[in-house]
């Protein structure tokens, strides 16, 4: 009898087992469960632009180490599991990634990409997963120069945009008056308002936000409307496979309500000690934290 319980409790095992291989969520990184084609076998290579709080960033612990922070780079882990791939996040400026996913060299883009309908020659477009809007930013001393859209548009004001950013288009729409000035990162943009080097800039809203809590004495003037409004992932182009599951995972992602929580804690560390921008190749920021 003792006997015939352990080779039944055995089979129940063995069965559980399986019944664990064939379960609808996906394996975990490495599994490839969906045999994806990636730019690295079994990776998911991630590049993006470290400059974006809320979107991506890099949050410091109490000894000033950095990490990758941002509800961008918690969606990308959130794909990479549900693919079974192993995510390989890759930083660089925003400049660099339109090149990047031109010459097919990585698989993602996750970088507050607004949809622009001329970027969909060198990648394909997921499914939108947040609905960002756009600003004009000035700081609380020039707030007073600034009362519309049409008030910004004049030869004498600086105003600045992120190099290679759709906030180049509404300056040139908005603004086409004023002098345009390309900064390579948002960051840039932040320090050179502060300085009232510039007068003013296009950014995201979200980020205007978010550096408004750091920053105290920026202001937001007004939301600036654009046509492909919200954010969507640059896939590889013509990767149609792995298209059509991130779509899955991040309609998962944000339907389960999981992408809300990603959200909610990236305006968390977005208001404690972060370093937006590149490291230094000690990996350390290069330059102090955000000021409070
Ligand atoms: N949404 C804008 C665009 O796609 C700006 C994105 C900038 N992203 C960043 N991580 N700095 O052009």
């Amino acid at each position: 009898m003792k006997k015939l319980i352990a080779v039944l409790l055995s089979a129940l095992m063995l069965m559980s087992m399986f019944a664990g291989c064939v379960a609808d969520e996906p394996a975990g990184p490495g599994k490839n469960p969906y045999n994806l084609k990636t730019v690295k076998e079994g990776y998911l290579t991630v590049i993006t632009s470290p400059d974006y709080a809320p979107y991506e960033f890099y949050a410091l612990d109490k000894d000033g180490n950095p990490s990758l922070a941002g509800f961008d780079m918690a969606l990308a882990q959130y794909i990479a599991d549900y693919l079974g791939l192993t995510l390989e996040v890759v930083p660089m400026d925003f400049n660099g990634i339109m090149g990047e996913m031109a010459a097919g060299t990585a698989d993602l883009a996750i970088a507050g990409l607004s949809p622009d309908p001329e970027r969909e020659d060198s990648m394909d477009f997921s499914d939108m997963y947040y609905e960002g809007k756009q600003a004009f930013i000035t700081t609380k001393a020039n707030a007073s120069k600034f009362t519309d859209l049409a008030s910004t548009n004049k030869a004498e004001y600086e105003i600045a945009a992120q190099t290679g950013t759709i906030q180049n288009e509404l300056a040139a729409q908005y603004s086409p008056n004023a002098q345009l000035v390309n900064l390579v990162k948002a960051t840039d943009i932040i320090a050179e308002l502060m300085s009232g080097k510039i007068d003013g800039a296009y950014v995201e809203w979200d980020v205007a936000a978010a550096y408004s809590v750091n920053y105290p004495d920026l202001h937001i003037v007004c939301e600036v409307p654009y046509d492909a409004e919200g954010n969507v992932i640059g896939v590889k182009k013509g990767n149609t496979d792995l298209l059509k599951y991130v779509n899955e995972a991040l309609n998962k992602c944000v339907d389960e309500g999981t992408f809300a929580q990603y959200v909610a804690k990236a305006l968390e560390q977005a208001a404690g000690d972060n370093y937006q921008g590149m490291l230094g190749p000690d990996g350390k920021p290069t330059e102090a934290p955000d000021e409070k």
